[in-house]
């Protein structure tokens, strides 16, 4: 495959000919412009704005980009009104009931699902990668205690640009290769080191033989006083978790991946960029945010309340793990989980855990509901994988740092494609400029 592979193929799909025509009434005369229309494999046309200001003078105006597509990608589809998600065309429901998390990584970075040798390679590569520099291990005990992990994480990401200077040059691709390969293969170890420290445990390495998914659930728990054995529902539960959140197209967090690294700055320091954007509550902290909910709701008597105060337009409550910017319809990832969660309590012997007896009462009222049906407010990923992390013993602060951990393979797969688009320049968007016009400046003494 050259630079210009799949993304260059969906581009020149468009017929040349078809366009669209907008029309400007300036100072009484009519003037039009022809604009093309370029049409991707899936989903809606785009229209072809990149010549719009040289031409006429005018910007767009799109805060939040919820009509502009900044890219080309191969790499993931969303259907959101009949809720489907592909991953280089296989549905997530496929991918996350077969396979293994490092099977779809390899699918999102390589375009293809690896064959059985070529999985075993992989994973032995990815595993000759999975210890830190045990200087980097001095960084994490800077960190209070009490640091929240998330915190954390973007630190120590970010100072893996201090670590690994044969692999910081974007537009060399045997070190893309190579970033890309210890990204993937020492966040878990990243993250589980976060929690560890927190909690004052030593550190665990990680554990080569085992898959990803048990990995990281053997560096999160284990002791070196024990013997520790995964259980095998847990860790297929874990898997899946990580296969559902592994890339969502072009989300806050992948986005600001990408505008970041548009400059030139390193893979490291980008991801860290990610997993700060990944942070917040509208987006990757939404986990968290739905279990601190289920917490503050306490009982099923509650939940009226709690519905009255997320319709009410004066108070800022939002039902935490309600709607999706893209998805108009069930996240298939949250069906996916819906199941899941049921398979882990019953495996760890959870009977009526209270908090799901609630979340399941509130999606219950909440689809019934005139204001989340007329809004198409479904539950989203988060919702349930909250809930199945906690029955795991996962504590609520980690939520988010799994999910970074999950999406850092989407990230990575993005920022190649970025790299590798002979298309892709900084970005740079406009504004609309709407503070003072030019004035006198007074120095201090006479203001
Ligand atoms: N509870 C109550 N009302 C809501 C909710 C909610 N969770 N979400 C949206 N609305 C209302 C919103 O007030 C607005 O009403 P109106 O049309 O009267 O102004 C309408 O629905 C449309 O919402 P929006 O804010 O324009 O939609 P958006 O696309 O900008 O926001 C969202 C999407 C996910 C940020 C938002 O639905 C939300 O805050 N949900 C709760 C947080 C959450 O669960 N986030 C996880 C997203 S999934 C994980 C991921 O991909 O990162």
């Amino acid at each position: 495959m050259t630079k210009t592979d799949s993304a260059q193929a969906m581009r020149t799909k468009s017929p040349a000919s078809e366009k669209v025509t907008l029309t400007f009434d300036e100072n009484g005369q009519q003037k039009s412009y022809h604009l093309p229309l370029l049409t991707g494999n899936l989903g809606p046309k785009v229209i072809d704005i990149r010549d719009l200001y040289a031409k006429t003078g005018y910007f767009t105006y799109d805060p939040g980009f919820t009509s502009t597509a900044s890219c080309d990608s191969a790499i993931t589809y969303i259907d959101g009104e009949n809720g489907i998600l592909l991953h280089r065309g296989y549905r997530i429901e496929d991918l996350a009931e077969h396979c293994d998390f490092l099977e779809v990584a390899y699918l999102l970075l390589h375009k293809e699902l690896p064959t059985q040798k070529q999985f075993e390679d992989y994973h032995h590569e990815i595993s000759l990668h999975t210890l830190l520099h045990e200087q980097l291990i001095n960084f994490y005990k800077g960190f209070r205690r009490d640091a929240h992990p998330m915190a954390i994480m973007v630190g120590v990401v970010g100072a893996l640009s201090a670590f690994y200077h044969d692999s910081l040059d974007l537009h060399n691709p045997y070190q893309r290769e190579l970033a890309s390969t210890r990204l993937i293969a020492k966040i878990p170890s990243m993250a589980a080191i976060a929690y560890k420290y927190s909690i004052g445990h030593p550190f665990m390495y990680p554990h080569n033989k085992l898959k990803y998914a048990e990995n990281f659930l053997h560096m999160m728990f284990a002791v070196p006083s024990y013997e520790y054995q995964v259980n095998p529902v847990l860790a297929k539960a874990m898997n899946r978790i990580l296969v559902l959140h592994a890339d969502h197209e072009q989300n806050a967090s992948t986005s600001t991946v990408r505008l970041a690294s548009s400059s030139g700055a390193n893979p490291f320091a980008c991801i860290a960029a990610g997993i700060a954007s990944l942070w917040g509550p509208a987006h990757g902290g939404a986990n968290e945010a739905v279990l601190n909910m289920l917490t503050e709701i306490g009982d099923k008597s509650r939940i009226p309340e709690f519905i009255k105060r997320a319709k009410d337009k004066n108070d800022p409550f939002r039902l935490m793990g309600f709607g999706h910017r893209v998805y108009k319809n069930y996240d298939p990832r949250a069906q996916v989980l819906r199941k899941s969660c049921h398979e882990v309590l019953q495996e760890l012997g959870i009977k009526d855990e209270p908090l799901l007896g609630i979340a399941l009462e509130l999606e219950k009222i909440a689809l019934d509901d005139p204001y989340f049906i007329e809004k198409k407010l479904f539950p989203n990923v988060d919702f349930y994988s909250g809930i199945i992390l906690k029955a795991m013993g996962i504590p609520t602060s980690m939520f988010t740092v799994l999910f970074a951990v999950a999406r850092t393979i989407g990230w990575v797969a993005q920022w190649r494609e970025m790299i590798e688009d002979p298309i892709q320049k900084i970005g740079r968007p406009r504004q609309r400029y709407v503070g003072h016009e030019q004035r006198n400046f007074m120095p201090l003494n006479q203001r």
